[in-house]
């Protein structure tokens, strides 16, 4: 009986209460229902003081703490471009050593912008954006999209070349797929990080015109059209002022004149006052140093330039709240379009489709320079033993080179690859050259002895049927590592003696470079077969064995032009006050002239242009036409042209559309990408390429205007399948 009775009397207790808990309204900002600027305006006027401060810096090395009373979730962020980075301890640069938290290593950004794929970029977002969210982060730091100015920075790799139209056009789909899935995708650095040398402090002078048409249009295309929710600030200055609290980069342009929505996040490091970071629009403080700018203190983040020093200058009346609420409204945006959209997928991790990604990405983004009596491919049974030199044929290359190193599930060597696709009996292999483990602050030697491995790989070389030399770069410090740079821009660790030698012993030699740099190349006249390959990750292996043995045509275009000295590159030409800065400011002395522009316009013949790409079929292309001879402001050029594919392979090749003005009333290069289209073709087939390139693209940035300047002229349209390979032109007048 008395059981019954407590039974009935807590039954009745719980419905009594859950019929009070439903008759009382959700708060707005929690209520799905309501629109996110109500939910914002809802929020904010529930937090405190103390509470608005801390959402708006860390908490640990990579989140911050939300608002725990209202329920608001903490934001977790994590590198980065290539893939979802390892988990570190809380408060320090040590690696957690999880179990858990390995990935899928996708190629460089390097690697995506030489496949010139767009629909891939949105793949690869997606897929991070997937392995991120199953990872539980809310922002993936990355794309990189900083311009390839000089062949010596060492975060090259990580961005995507030297043209703003193709950073662009790769970085909007790239955003976009990542953000599908309830992960931010975070435009990193703003702005002008062209170097790592004096990364810290280095102060950029650069004229407006060059920062609007080279520097500038992949951000603007990432928050304009990709809709990208947060933004990392670089840790150099420009024109004086720290890029993460700059007052024209980020409340002028940024968030004025692109109307920005989302986060400004420092970089690890970036944030160094109060007063700026308060008034020029910084949003979000990460990894400050917090003992007065040296070497971190742990959890000292109420040290932070918007923790303490922020709050007294608010409760002293120096600084107003409204400053405090611009930035907690920003946040509380991106925690509703992340951690509070319930509606946001739950991600997964490392499945095939990702695996397929990975190498659909490394095989089209190869870039074959170089094939005389065809040397490539090589079809499995051409040869019986084939050599394969170089340290790169077995270097894990998704460890180091600073922030982007990731923990992949797996990394599928080229060696491994070469074995998988050709036998283990038909591969001889040999270290021929070592560097030391990866590290971002010096050199650790090997501790090899050069001279044996030197003699062995030699040795090989005579032995072998065909010698395949894997070498390049890797992640190790001054090479493609972040806060440094290269000192020159030959092949480090003896590699070009070591061609040499190896060329001697055999001259049916073919070099696969893994870089993301330019390197100079004193052996090229030598040998038959060369390819750019990247650090291409999970897939490395089987994707550069499906090019090498012509499973895979390879379809890359160089996203940077490779110089045959360093002097004739733009940023050196001009000496130290352009690269690397003297006194701690530098000067961009070669302006708009950036790449090809300036190789093109000066007349300066690059080893390889920017653009260029070898197949192992042949395209031919047919005479371009436009659909009319005069236009106004507000149409585009429709151009077309035939395209076949007049060798035996199927393959795919990449064209490209430059412009020229005929008489502009200011300097501008000789050509100028503005269109580009990867078209595949089987042999034998022919297309009809269709482009449509907007008028107002042919504009410059009139510095006494402040604004783009499209002028009344003839403007002739150069289809390419490089910057320096024209095959056909077609010339248009503009009469706005
Ligand atoms: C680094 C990098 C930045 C990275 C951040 C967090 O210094 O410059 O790209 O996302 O710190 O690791």
């Amino acid at each position: 009986m008395k059981h019954t009775l407590v039974t009935l009397f807590s039954v009745m207790l719980l419905t009594l209460t859950s019929r009070s808990l439903a008759q009382e309204p959700l708060p707005v900002y929690l209520d799905d229902s309501q629109p996110v600027e109500a939910r914002i305006e809802d929020a904010l006027s529930r937090m405190t003081l103390k509470e608005k401060i801390a959402i708006i810096h860390a908490q640990s090395k990579f989140s911050a703490p939300g608002c725990p009373r209202l329920g608001i979730p903490e934001l977790w962020l994590s590198d980065g471009p290539h893939g979802v980075r390892m988990e570190f301890v809380w408060d320090d640069w040590n690696h957690a050593d999880w179990t858990n938290d390995s990935c899928t290593a996708y190629p460089a950004l390097t690697c995506l912008a030489a496949t010139f794929n767009p629909d891939l970029a949105f793949r690869y977002g997606n897929a991070i954006g997937q392995e991120a969210r199953y990872r539980k982060k809310d922002i993936i730091l990355g794309p990189g999209v900083n311009i390839y100015r000089t062949p010596l920075s060492g975060r090259n790799f990580e961005y995507m070349g030297e043209d703003p139209y193709l950073s662009s056009r790769m970085v909007v789909p790239y955003v976009k797929g990542m953000q599908q899935n309830g992960v931010a995708a975070c435009l990193k650095h703003f702005a002008l990080n062209n170097q790592e040398k004096n990364r810290d402090n280095i102060n950029v002078e650069v004229s407006d015109r060059a920062l609007r048409e080279i520097y500038l249009p992949a951000f603007k295309a990432g928050v304009q059209e990709g809709g990208v929710w947060a933004i990392m600030g670089s840790y150099n200055k420009f024109r004086g002022q720290y890029c993460s609290h700059n007052e024209i980069l980020i409340n002028q342009i940024l968030k004025k004149e692109w109307g920005f929505d989302g986060v400004m996040l420092t970089d690890w490091g970036s944030a160094h006052d109060t007063d700026e970071a308060a008034r020029n629009g910084l949003d979000l403080e990460m990894g400050s140093w917090t003992n007065g700018l040296t070497w971190g203190v742990s959890s000292a983040y109420d040290n932070y330039y918007l923790a303490q020093p922020f709050l007294k200058k608010i409760e002293s009346g120096e600084l107003p709240e409204s400053l405090l609420d611009e930035k907690v409204r920003r946040v509380l945006r991106l925690c509703f379009r992340t951690n509070m959209n319930r509606n946001r997928p739950y991600g997964c991790k490392l499945t095939p489709e990702h695996t397929e990604i990975a190498r659909r990405v490394a095989e089209e983004g190869i870039v074959l320079l170089k094939n005389e009596n065809h040397f490539f491919p090589i079809a499995p049974g051409r040869y019986q033993k084939i050599a394969v030199i170089g340290e790169n044929a077995v270097k894990r290359l998704s460890e180091g080179g600073g922030s982007s190193e990731l923990k992949p599930q797996k990394e599928i060597s080229p060696l491994e690859g070469m074995i998988e696709k050709y036998g283990r009996e038909h591969i001889v292999f040999t270290l021929g050259y070592a560097s030391g483990a990866p590290n971002y602050s010096n050199e650790l030697p090997s501790g090899l002895d050069v001279d044996s491995l030197v003699q062995e790989a030699v040795k090989v070389a005579r032995e072998a049927d065909v010698v395949l030399f894997f070498g390049g770069l890797n992640k190790n410090f001054q090479q493609d590592c972040e806060g440094d740079d290269r000192r020159n821009m030959d092949l480090p660790f003896g590699q070009n003696e070591l061609i040499e030698r190896i060329i001697k012993a055999n001259p049916n030699t073919g070099i696969i470079l893994i870089s993301g740099n330019a390197v100079s190349m004193p052996w090229l006249s030598k040998v038959d077969g060369l390819i750019q390959s990247w650090y291409l990750g999970s897939q490395g292996g089987p994707a550069t064995a499906n090019v090498i043995s012509g499973e895979v045509n390879p379809s890359g275009k160089l996203p940077f032009s490779i110089p045959v000295k360093l002097e004739d590159n733009s940023a050196h030409y001009f000496g130290e006050e352009s690269y690397p800065g003297v006194n701690g400011t530098q000067y961009y002395k070669d302006d708009i002239l950036v790449g090809y522009r300036w190789y093109d316009t000066r007349k300066i013949k690059p080893q390889f242009p920017f653009g260029y790409g070898l197949s192992y079929t042949t395209f031919r292309y047919g005479k371009a036409r436009t659909d009319k001879k005069n236009y106004t402001a507000n149409e585009s050029v429709k151009l077309t042209f035939t395209l076949k594919n007049s060798g035996a392979k199927a393959g795919a090749e990449t064209v490209q559309v430059y412009m020229s003005q005929k008489k502009p009333s200011v300097l501008r290069p000789v050509k100028e990408l503005k269109a580009f289209k990867k078209v595949y073709l089987q042999p034998g087939e022919e297309q009809v390429v269709e482009l449509e390139i907007p008028v107002q693209s042919f504009a410059f940035y009139d510095e006494g205007l402040g604004d783009w300047k499209l002028e009344n002229d003839k403007y002739t349209l150069h289809v390419a399948s490089s910057s320096r390979k024209i095959h056909s032109t077609a010339t248009i007048e503009v009469n706005n």
